[in-house]
């Protein structure tokens, strides 16, 4: 069963491209996609709901639609919560429809609609995106949405960010596109990661006595591994987790000649860490502050 309407319309166009022998160049990333990329089809109603439950849509929020239709996502969240924001789409037709529909809705001071070309929208206020678009129109947005603030919720209907996972997804029943029943969307959730990958020199007091090690993350989107050292000995990284700026990870190294525990948790914020370390050993049960630095350690001649 084909889940959602706009795969009818993006079916045809990949077919014919693996037809033709422009697959690769197609599915390949794309630094920027002709206009206009995505077909109008509306999301239904109880999926404009659940978009905006499971990005935690609230007061605070500014959200921005990108090819944002009649206007319906940014207006129900208006309505509902009073959230501030705008829709673009490229299609004129649409944006009057969205700010007849504002009007309606009695939302024309916090909501606005803007035509053009969603690559060219300036997305710096947001704090949510929501999107309903395509698979090769979302990964040529990818590295824009990657740079956004640490903390940006990004929900989008029915397709994903190929090899960046979702933070969450759901699959929820949704009429089909001529209305009938039986068809289901797809819902993904990703929170703009912080930026977190390299050295970090990491300094936190253990039994009163400062101690600096190096740990170095490996970054690939909210994943994180890596390794921790102090003086010569070395360990690997565990349970490392990003979600916008909060980070928390875990190693287990020799301090003061006996293995101890280490739990951290903290944010990344303004290229600095800090928070909170539980280090729990034979001799040392305790929870004190740490904080890092970029760079790498001194090492021990
Ligand atoms: C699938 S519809 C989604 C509409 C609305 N966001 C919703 O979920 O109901 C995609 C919309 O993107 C618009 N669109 C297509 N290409 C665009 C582009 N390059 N820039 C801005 N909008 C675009 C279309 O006009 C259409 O209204």
């Amino acid at each position: 069963m084909l889940r959602s309407g706009l795969w009818k319309w993006a079916l045809p166009g990949l077919l014919f491209a693996v037809l033709s022998g422009a697959a690769p160049a197609l599915l390949a990333e794309e630094p920027r996609v002709v206009s206009p990329t995505v077909p109008y089809v509306p999301t239904p109603q109880n999926v404009v709901d659940r978009m905006l439950a499971i990005g935690k849509v609230g007061a605070q929020d500014y959200l921005i639609d990108l090819g944002s239709g009649d206007g319906r996502i940014v207006i129900t969240a208006a309505r509902r919560f009073g959230t501030r924001g705008f829709g673009v789409d490229i299609n004129p037709v649409r944006i009057t429809e969205a700010n007849e529909n504002a009007r309606k809705a009695g939302v024309t001071d916090r909501v606005s609609f803007q035509q053009r070309d969603l690559f060219e929208a300036d997305l710096s206020q947001a704090t949510v995106i929501t999107m309903y678009l395509l698979p090769r129109v979302n990964i040529a947005l990818r590295p824009k949405l990657l740079d956004l603030k640490p903390g940006t919720r990004l929900v989008s209907h029915d397709f994903d960010m190929g090899d960046w996972k979702p933070d969450e997804a759901a699959r929820i029943p949704a009429p089909d596109k001529y209305g009938g029943s039986g068809g289901e969307s797809d819902i993904y959730l990703w929170v703009v990661p912080a930026k977190a990958g390299g050295s970090w020199r990491v300094t936190l007091p253990v039994s009163g006595k400062p101690q600096t090690y190096e740990v170095s993350f490996e970054q690939k989107y909210q994943f994180l591994g890596g390794s921790a050292r102090l003086g010569e000995r070395i360990t690997r990284i565990d349970n490392a987790r990003l979600r916008g700026e909060e980070i928390s990870f875990g190693f287990t190294l020799d301090v003061n000649g006996a293995p101890l525990r280490h739990e951290f948790s903290g944010r990344v914020q303004d290229g600095r860490m800090s928070g909170d370390v539980r280090l729990s050993g034979s001799r040392v049960a305790a929870r004190v502050e740490w904080n890092a630095e970029r760079g790498a350690a001194p090492r021990t001649p």
